[in-house]
């Protein structure tokens, strides 16, 4: 697709999500992965990895509704003060063992889903920036490990790499089934590639 094409289809997308109420346009990508609405149900408890500015907390919680929660961690604050079911804390992921010790203990019974959206800051160089989206969704992994409950699903976007290939390939054993996803919404040439894993084993 050229530049120009590129360019003119992500303005579209931006300025379609700020009309229908959403602070960006990731929101498009959640939907589409959601095909129609096969990944929440109401009542679910989503964990939202990198959550701001909010797109896909907000997206989440009109599928889970007031009986869910969409507790949505990051870094920054999210756009706004969104409203229940959305909750957020303030984390680093990638440093923040008392925060994930917290929500284990806050919520025994776990979640449902554990999405991250994580991205690194990137440089241009494609091997750091591959390794750094592949940190984060290792360090998403470490939370999900602890905070999904069985049959659960964990949803990430990478950076596509050989190295990123085989932590996939590490982690499917522990799931029922495993999706390669790129959604149109996402920037044709971006090296970013979305993995679905359902299902969730229950250990031992
Ligand atoms: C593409 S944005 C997410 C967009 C979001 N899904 C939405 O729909 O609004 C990536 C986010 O990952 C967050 N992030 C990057 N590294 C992080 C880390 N170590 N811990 C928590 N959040 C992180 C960034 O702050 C940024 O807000």
């Amino acid at each position: 697709m050229a530049i120009k094409d590129r360019q003119r289809l992500n303005d579209h997308y931006s300025q379609k999500a700020r009309s229908q109420g959403y602070p960006a346009r990731s929101v498009y990508k959640l939907a589409e992965l959601d095909q129609g609405g096969r990944l929440f149900k109401p009542g679910d408890k989503v964990l939202d990895l990198g959550a701001a500015p909010g797109s896909w907390a907000l997206y989440a919680a009109q599928k889970v509704g007031l009986s869910g929660l969409v507790l949505g961690v990051d870094l920054n604050p999210l756009a706004a003060v969104y409203p229940p079911p959305i909750r957020f804390m303030a984390a680093n992921v990638l440093e923040s063992p008392e925060t994930l010790a917290k929500l284990k203990a806050e919520y025994p019974d776990g979640f449902n889903a554990a999405l991250s959206d994580m991205a690194p800051k990137t440089t241009g160089r494609k091997d750091v920036d591959q390794a750094r989206s592949l940190d984060l969704v290792k360090g998403a992994w470490e939370w999900a490990q602890e905070l999904v409950r069985p049959g659960g699903l964990f949803l990430f976007k990478v950076f596509q790499s050989e190295e990123a290939n085989q932590f996939i390939e590490t982690l499917t054993p522990s799931f029922n089934r495993v999706k390669r996803l790129k959604p149109k919404a996402t920037r044709t040439r971006s090296q970013e590639i979305f993995i679905l894993f359902e299902g969730l084993k229950a250990i031992g």
